[in-house]
């Protein structure tokens, strides 16, 4: 048995769900190294932790980075905070694939994505459109295994204001009671629980190209 234990990189650990992940990962046994690429420095210090300040627009640079087994990209933005579609896009596609091409290029074995509930590279919503079309490019990279999470609304503490969100905690009460059979997948989900299922599935370590909806991700977010 193989009881080397792995190296992780992560992008996005400063976010609402990579922060849930970063914690767990550095709690894992299963990981001895996890390195964060951030553009403003993480406030944890962990014995296992190494966090390098980059700046995303050229990446390549760091190429040396991406020497691991695993990595996970929890980067994304909103059109708000980006300023426009164009900026949106750079950090949810060109970013993500850059990532992704480079730890193809480093012999990572693992890339783990999220993406978003509605993806679709035909659909006429821009933010599904990108989503949609990052996970196509994702696909053509070739990776040796390549896991894909559509979350549905995410629930968490955040430091900024997002109304779609603060609504959906005030009138999940009301309505989560409703979302069962085959509306389970629009059931807002906890950050926390995108972390663990993203963490679930790293630790089985399969070949191949996933996708997981909402309610698989809740699926997965159990301890096995
Ligand atoms: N919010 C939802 O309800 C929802 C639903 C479904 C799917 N998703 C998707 O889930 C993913 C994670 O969402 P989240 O809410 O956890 O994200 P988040 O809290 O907004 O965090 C995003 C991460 O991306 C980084 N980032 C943003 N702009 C960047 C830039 N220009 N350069 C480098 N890094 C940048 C942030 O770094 P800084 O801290 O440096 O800004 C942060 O680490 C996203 O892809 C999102 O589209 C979200």
């Amino acid at each position: 048995m193989n009881t080397e234990k792995r190296k992780a990189l992560i992008v996005g650990a400063t976010g609402l769900v990579g922060n849930e992940l970063l914690h767990i990962l550095l709690q894992s046994n299963i990981y001895g190294n996890v390195k964060a690429l951030v553009r403003k420095p993480i406030s944890i210090k962990h014995p296992k932790l190494t966090q390098r300040l980059v700046d995303f627009d050229t990446l390549e640079k760091y190429e040396e980075e991406f020497a691991v087994h695993d990595v996970f990209c929890c980067l994304g933005t909103t059109i708000k905070k980006a300023g426009s579609q164009e900026a949106f896009k750079k950090v949810d596609f060109e970013y993500p694939l850059k990532v992704a091409k480079l730890a193809k290029k480093k012999g990572a074995k693992q890339f783990l994505i999220i993406s978003a509930m509605g993806a679709n590279s035909q659909s006429r919503i821009f933010y599904n459109r990108v989503k949609g079309i990052i996970e196509e490019a994702l696909k053509q990279v070739q990776l040796p295994s390549l896991h894909i999470f559509r979350p549905s609304l995410l629930l968490g503490k955040r430091n900024e204001f997002r109304l779609g969100e603060r609504f959906a905690e005030m009138v999940s009460p009301i309505f989560l009671p409703l979302l069962i059979g085959n509306l389970r997948k629009y059931k807002p989900i906890q950050a926390k629980d995108v972390a663990q299922a993203m963490y679930q599935i790293a630790k089985q370590n399969c070949k191949g190209e996933f996708v997981y909806e909402s309610s698989q991700i809740l699926n997965n977010s159990k301890e096995i």
